[in-house]
């Protein structure tokens, strides 16, 4: 094409690819009752502009934590009935960052965050973000399955949780989205409900935290009024990662 560089081209075919992709994860997040209007100019997934100098030494330190915390951790060490802890999955690069509560029978069983039925919800979240999996970072508080997938309680999070809150400080995402109460709990050091927790930003040591309801809740309770809610809070999420470009 005269006067349009192949880079510029090509560049443009990934944006449409992304925006395309975003539409359809969109739509099967939210169904088709409340999409929302299409934007004007898209919000798309934030391309930093150099490649992250310190990738390499975000992996090194996340390895050397995971073996830390493999040989250390005060709770997972002495649980029982699980088969690997669940570390954590994505880029260390991350600018976003998914905080859950603890692996399932799937997570368990595999050694990845998020893959069983609220694992693919989540990976349609992060899809209508303009996002992939491999480019944001996922991790529970617990990094062993629980018996009978029981909540964490506050006892356990203490003990295991503070290798995520290390791994968070390696990371360093712009943005950080809790799913569900005992994650938001645990990060935000307090104990409200997610009604009132949810919608709303909150902080983890400068970095900007938004708490929304967990996958799995979201299965239980598929309401147009809470796949609006979720879809709302991602949306403050984007927009927060597109102001810290
Ligand atoms: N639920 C969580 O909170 N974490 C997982 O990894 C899977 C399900």
């Amino acid at each position: 094409m005269p006067g349009v560089s192949p880079t510029v081209a090509a560049s443009d075919a990934d944006r449409l690819r992304r925006v395309a992709r975003q539409h359809a994860q969109t739509t099967r997040l939210l169904g088709v009752d409340f999409l929302p209007l299409p934007a004007r100019k898209p919000v798309l997934a934030p391309e930093p502009a150099d490649p992250d100098p310190g990738a390499g030494d975000r992996a090194a330190l996340l390895a050397a934590l995971r073996a830390r915390h493999d040989a250390q951790c005060p709770h997972c060490t002495r649980a029982k009935g699980y088969t690997q802890t669940v570390f954590g999955d994505g880029s260390p690069a991350a600018r976003l960052m998914f905080i859950g509560e603890a692996p399932g029978a799937e997570e368990d069983r595999t050694g990845v965050p998020f893959v069983g039925r609220a694992g693919q919800k989540l990976n349609e979240m992060i899809g209508a973000m303009g996002l992939t999996r491999e480019e944001v970072y996922i991790a529970n508080v617990l990094k062993a399955r629980p018996p009978e997938n029981a909540t964490p309680t506050p006892e356990e999070a203490s003990r295991c949780g503070p290798y995520l809150l290390e791994q968070v400080r390696i990371i360093q995402p712009k943005v950080i989205v809790t799913l569900g109460k005992p994650a938001a709990n645990f990060l935000l050091r307090n104990s409200e409900a997610m009604g009132a927790l949810r919608g709303h930003w909150h902080d983890f040591e400068g970095i900007p935290v938004m708490p929304t309801f967990h996958p799995a809740y979201l299965l239980r309770a598929y309401t147009p009024e809470n796949r609006k809610k979720v879809w709302s809070d991602l949306q403050q999420a984007m927009s927060r990662l597109s102001a810290s470009q």
